[in-house]
């Protein structure tokens, strides 16, 4: 696995490679002929950014880098991956990423007075999304964008073949999970995924060509079932409306309000060209409105405003591996699936960190579960969270929120 360069990791935290949440600005995301009413999520707005936690590692907290000028108000949007954050600000919804990328997080900078990245031709951007050291970016056009931390280089031009620069499809929604693994989800609903093009923490293989990328469709017929063993493709074309990254397992949410899921330990830098069925919650089947990866699980909510959770790493958040891994411990949530009772009901969005959910109620209140991990202390949510936020977005140990500034 990945570990920056220069640190000592504990070694329970080096078995839990810390995972990156797929935080798409899903209100943006256009167009898309979904026979279910969309989810009645919060409406694009404009606000001002509050984080909270630090570095998993404990060694920074990323509010003190961040770009403070610019988040103060009219951000539309945020992301949060591995150890950094991403918003969509001003009034040509520009891209601004922080905190700078240096050496001693595992990552490249030519600049270390670099306090920032702000793309200066990338305008009119509607959802981004950030993962381990990766980011993309997705353009009113439909066009993605691609960019790295170690090299703070533009790596469009390693987006596969149908999603290139010079590529006709367009997208409608962007993940970005582990090492450079993406995904994105065409306007007739198919969905590319990606590998890394190179080993992004050896600069040698910058050359290295990337892989294809690939169409994938849903065979009918597996997507209620355990498969374990390799699905055909193509089969009886499926057509998804949202996607989601983990860090290395893959979500879709399709038309019907089904959730499908494949991946899951595939291996550091190998591309994703094969996909392995995952099992999917019961309650995830149906009437699903909006969904979310995280390390090891996985979020869905339903339209009438519950959060359904499954995989393992939240049913096992409540004492002994916290304990193990020096983190805070906290009380397990008492609902069912793991979810706390408060996000049960009235939520309108979801956000997946790496070892824990999120869920952004009615009259924007921002409800944390799961796992404290460096700074990010489960059972505390910041006041200024509690009312008005409208767009969350968990990382590894740190999340953002965007709260209303009218
Ligand atoms: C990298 O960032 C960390 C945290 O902000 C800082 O302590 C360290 O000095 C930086 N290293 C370099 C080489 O800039
Ligand atoms: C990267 O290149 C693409 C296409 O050449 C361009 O559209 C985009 O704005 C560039 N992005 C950054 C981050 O500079
Ligand atoms: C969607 O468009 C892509 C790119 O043109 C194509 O490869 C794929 O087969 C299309 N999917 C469907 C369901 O038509
Ligand atoms: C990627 O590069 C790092 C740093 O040079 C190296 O340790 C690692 O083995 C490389 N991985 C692969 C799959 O080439
Ligand atoms: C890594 O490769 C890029 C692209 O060739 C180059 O711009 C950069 O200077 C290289 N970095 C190092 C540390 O060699
Ligand atoms: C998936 O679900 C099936 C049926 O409920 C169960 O038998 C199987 O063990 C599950 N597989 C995994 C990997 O959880
Ligand atoms: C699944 O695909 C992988 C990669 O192509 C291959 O190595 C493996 O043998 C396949 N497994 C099955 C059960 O077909
Ligand atoms: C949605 O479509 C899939 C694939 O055809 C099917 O397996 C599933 O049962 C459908 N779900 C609903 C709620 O209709
Ligand atoms: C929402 O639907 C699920 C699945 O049917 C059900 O378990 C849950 O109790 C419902 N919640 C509310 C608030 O109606």
């Amino acid at each position: 696995m990945l570990r920056p360069r220069g640190l000592l990791t504990p070694p329970a935290m080096a078995m839990a490679p810390l995972l990156v949440a797929a935080a798409l600005v899903a209100s943006f995301s256009g167009a898309g002929a979904a026979p279910r009413p969309p989810p009645a999520g919060p409406k694009p707005q404009q606000g001002r950014v509050i984080e909270y936690g630090g570095n998993y590692l404990g060694g920074y907290i990323p509010q003190q880098d961040a770009p403070k000028d610019l988040l103060q108000s009219g951000v539309w949007g945020v992301a949060a991956g591995h150890y950094h954050s991403m918003a969509i600000y001003g009034k040509s919804r520009k891209v601004v990423e922080w905190p700078p990328a240096n050496a001693s997080f595992g990552y490249y900078n030519p600049d270390p007075s670099t306090q920032r990245l702000q793309p200066e031709n990338l305008v009119n951007v509607v959802a981004v999304s950030a993962g381990q050291h990766h980011s993309l970016a997705l353009t009113k056009t439909g066009k993605v964008v691609f960019w790295t931390r170690q090299l703070l280089g533009n790596a469009s031009d390693d987006l596969p073949p149908l999603l290139g620069p010079k590529a006709k499809a367009k997208v409608k929604a962007i993940a970005a999970g582990r090492g450079g693994y993406s995904m994105a989800l065409l306007n007739n609903g198919s969905i590319i995924e990606w590998g890394p093009a190179r080993n992004y923490s050896d600069n040698a293989t910058w050359y290295r060509p990337p892989p294809p990328g690939l169409v994938i469709s849903f065979p009918e017929g597996d997507v209620n079932g355990a498969i374990n063993g390799n699905v055909s493709v193509p089969a009886p074309r499926l057509r998804a409306q949202a996607i989601a990254a983990g860090w290395d397992h893959s979500l879709a949410l399709l038309e019907n309000g089904t959730v499908v899921a494949w991946g899951g330990r595939r291996g550091q830098y190998q591309a994703f060209l094969s996909w392995r069925a995952m099992n999917v919650s019961a309650d995830a089947k149906q009437d699903v409105v909006a969904i979310a990866a995280g390390n090891q699980h996985s979020l869905a909510l339903l339209a009438n405003g519950t959060v359904v959770a499954w995989g393992t790493v939240l049913a096992n958040a409540a004492g002994a591996t916290c304990a193990a891994e020096g983190c805070v411990t906290y009380p397990p949530p008492a609902g069912p699936n793991n979810v706390p009772a408060e996000a049960l009901k009235d939520v309108t969005a979801i956000s997946a960190g790496s070892l824990f959910g999120m869920a952004l109620l009615k009259g924007g209140r921002v409800v944390v579960w799961g796992k404290s991990t460096g700074y990010l202390y489960i059972n505390f949510v910041p006041d200024d969270a509690q009312s008005g936020v409208f767009a969350i977005a968990g990382g590894s140990a740190h999340y953002l929120a965007v709260k209303a500034t009218g």
